[in-house]
């Protein structure tokens, strides 16, 4: 079991948040074919390859280190302050609920502070409370619904908060 310490610091014995490399590009694009009904395809993942806000959270097993979960996040120009945008987010199955996306949102969020950014955006799907649930404890709040944002036609929530 990958434990991070309680306040989801990185410098939990047995996970590491760590820039993303090409080698963990085959192990994120299977987690992200696993949890998501659209999945990025490989090369959209590729493409944020070398940004600083394309993380992995790699964890010790008995086979070696693994990737337990990723997050992309970058800057987007608006008005002179930068806004941040969390565009994608997945922790694998069997690592769930052991702060692993706390781990990975906490160090995402503090790299976008440090790249200017004012706030920070992200959209969920209305049915994903989970995802619902982490994003408000880290402070981020509804600020509209987009109807129709997912290809099944399902709604996004968009979510906000000051970095
Ligand atoms: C949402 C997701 C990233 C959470 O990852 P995680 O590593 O399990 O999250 P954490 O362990 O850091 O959870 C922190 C807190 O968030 C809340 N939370 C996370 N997942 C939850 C769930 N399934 N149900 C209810 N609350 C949840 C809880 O309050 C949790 O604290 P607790 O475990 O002490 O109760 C993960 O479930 C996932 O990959 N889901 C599929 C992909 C996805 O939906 N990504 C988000 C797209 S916007």
């Amino acid at each position: 079991m990958t434990t991070v310490s309680s306040d989801g610091a990185e410098s939990a014995s047995d996970i590491r948040i760590r820039t993303a490399e090409r080698a963990d590009l085959l192990e994120i694009h299977r987690i992200e074919q696993a949890v998501f009904p659209q999945p990025w395809p490989f090369s959209a993942l590729e493409s944020y390859l070398g940004e600083s806000g394309f993380l992995v959270a790699e964890a010790d097993t008995d086979d070696g280190p693994r990737v337990a979960g990723y997050v992309i996040a970058d800057t987007v120009p608006n008005h002179g302050t930068p806004l941040g945008h969390v565009k994608d987010l997945a922790v694998r199955e069997d690592n769930r609920r052991e702060g692993v996306a706390t781990a990975l949102l906490r160090r995402a969020l503090s790299l976008l502070a440090s790249a200017g950014a004012g706030s920070a955006k992200l959209e969920v799907r209305a049915d994903n409370e989970g995802a619902i649930r982490l994003y408000r404890q880290f402070g981020f709040e509804h600020r509209k619904t987009i109807p129709n944002y997912y290809s099944n036609g399902e709604d996004a929530l968009v979510m906000v908060r000051l970095l």
